[in-house]
């Protein structure tokens, strides 16, 4: 897909890696992105258009796809981490609300905006993965890490199913990303505007899948490794 004209909506673009994407879609020569925030009056960057959207909200997600019947690039963007072990008492509530924005939100939109993207074109969808939807560290990302492997399972559904209607999907899998997210990590971490950026040239490239940096790479390496490296200690 090019990005040159495309009409995007981004999920949880007031800031991170939400107004990152914002700024390279317009930097790259997008017509208009919609940025989505839940409170749009966050939305402080210049030449987007701020829209209103909790993606845990079903009748919100289906508000905007009734307005925004221009939309060919649709980035699933916002994301929530809750660290903590499994077998702390609160992980099973931390886990739903969790799966409500990691999981089911993007497949609420993606739902929602199917019949959008058919009608302009088929056009495309970018997923924000993680390595953490292959990986838990051990009473950190249990939690995070089921939505996110639940995220990546239902992106490689949708993949198959959309390509019917000629749309796009793109998965995205990054290590650590130097955003509010990551704040306490002390672990290299790539700046959100180079994972946008690696993220939109795969798009154009065709690509269904992108790892963006070195942690993605080796991790995914390790799946055939002996022991593979999701049965290691974590953490
Ligand atoms: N940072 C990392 O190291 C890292 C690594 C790999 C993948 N990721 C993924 O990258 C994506 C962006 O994360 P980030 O690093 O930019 O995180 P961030 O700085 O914490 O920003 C999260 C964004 O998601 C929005 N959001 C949260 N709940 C929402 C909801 N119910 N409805 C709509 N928007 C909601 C937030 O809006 P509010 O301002 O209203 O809270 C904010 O805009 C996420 O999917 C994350 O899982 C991050």
């Amino acid at each position: 897909m090019n990005i040159h004209g495309s009409i995007a909506l981004v999920t949880g673009a007031n800031r991170g890696l939400g107004a990152a994407f914002a700024r390279v879609l317009l930097a790259n020569g997008a017509a208009k992105v919609y940025a989505a925030a839940r409170d749009p009056s966050s939305v402080k960057q210049a030449g987007v258009v701020p829209v209103q959207l909790d993606v845990t909200k079903p009748d919100q997600v289906a508000a905007l796809a009734r307005d925004l019947r221009d939309v060919t690039l649709v980035v699933n963007n916002a994301g929530v981490f809750e660290p903590g072990p499994l077998l702390a008492p609160q992980s099973a509530d931390a886990l739903m609300r969790q799966m409500e924005v990691n999981a089911l939100g993007p497949l609420r939109v993606v739902q929602a905006f199917a019949p959008v993207l058919a009608a302009n074109g088929g056009s495309a969808v970018i997923n924000m993965l993680s390595v953490l939807s292959w990986l838990t560290l051990a009473n950190v990302s249990g939690t995070y890490s089921a939505s996110k492997a639940a995220a990546w399972a239902l992106s490689n559904g949708l993949r198959q199913e959309l390509k019917a209607q000629g749309t796009e999907l793109l998965s995205v899998h990054a290590g650590f990303i130097d955003t509010d997210m990551a704040s306490g990590v002390q672990m290299p971490k790539t700046s959100p505007d180079d994972v946008a950026r690696i993220a939109l040239e795969a798009l154009q490239a065709g690509q269904s899948e992108v790892l963006v940096d070195d942690i993605s790479r080796q991790v995914r390496q390790g799946f055939s490794a002996s022991p593979a490296i999701y049965l290691g200690t974590g953490a």
